[in-house]
């Protein structure tokens, strides 16, 4: 019986499939984060990859919720219990290996914490960066231009939700979607990077040059 607390599928039911294939061939030591809510993706990394090598995991997120998980939104949530859940799932999952983890938790905006990062002097540090907070397309555009930065070149790139919009009682918004701004970073960044064939729900790209 899983002693994990999560009260969602959204891992599972998006990244896990391509993750299986994907994570074991390019073994991230150095991963970034950006949206971690009760930590499903975090988690999997941990123990998928901290059985064999020593992982530096940064997780960044407010635990206040995009706009959808708030008051009246279509995926509410109480997020302090939330983020109780990150933490007690995160522990779980590195209790076999926590010698081998280092976890670094930003609670905050990811535009602040990831310039912070850049101005420790970061860029093109991580192996692996995961996009999952905002999903606000304004938000999606920086958390891009910055997470690309602060990625090292041959890193990967991944981006949850591409094709996700809101059921809006107005219909779908395109400016509270990835999609917009997903499209707007892979189209000005075209020469630097190369997709990689995924399904089409997470989009997934390999930096090639700064
Ligand atoms: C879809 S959830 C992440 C799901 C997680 N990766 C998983 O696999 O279960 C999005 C998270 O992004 C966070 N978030 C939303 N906007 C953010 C922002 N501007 N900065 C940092 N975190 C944000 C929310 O608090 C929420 O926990």
């Amino acid at each position: 019986m899983s002693l994990f607390k999560f009260t969602n599928n959204w891992f599972g039911a998006a990244a896990k499939g391509v993750w299986d294939q994907l994570i074991p061939q390019i073994k991230p030591e150095k991963i970034l984060e950006i949206g971690s809510y009760e930590g499903a993706s975090a988690c999997y990394l941990i123990e998928t990859l901290a059985k064999e090598q020593a992982i530096e995991i940064h997780c960044v997120d407010t635990w206040e919720g995009g706009i959808e998980h708030q008051a009246g939104g279509t995926a509410e949530a109480d997020m302090s219990s939330v983020e109780s859940r990150f933490y007690h799932n995160v522990r779980l999952a590195t209790r076999h290996s926590s010698d081998r983890v280092e976890l670094v938790v930003h609670k905050g905006y990811s535009d602040e914490c990831l310039s912070r990062l850049i101005a420790e002097g970061k860029k093109g540090y991580f192996d692996f960066v995961y996009v999952d907070g905002s999903h606000q397309a304004p938000d999606v555009l920086c958390d891009a231009i910055l997470g690309f930065k602060l990625l090292k070149i041959g890193g990967v790139i991944a981006f949850d939700d591409y094709i996700w919009s809101e059921d809006l009682p107005s219909g779908k918004d395109l400016l509270r979607c990835p999609k917009p701004a997903i499209d707007a970073f892979v189209n000005l960044n075209f020469r630097k990077l190369r997709i990689l064939s995924a399904p089409l729900y997470q989009l997934y790209a390999q930096k090639l040059s700064d």
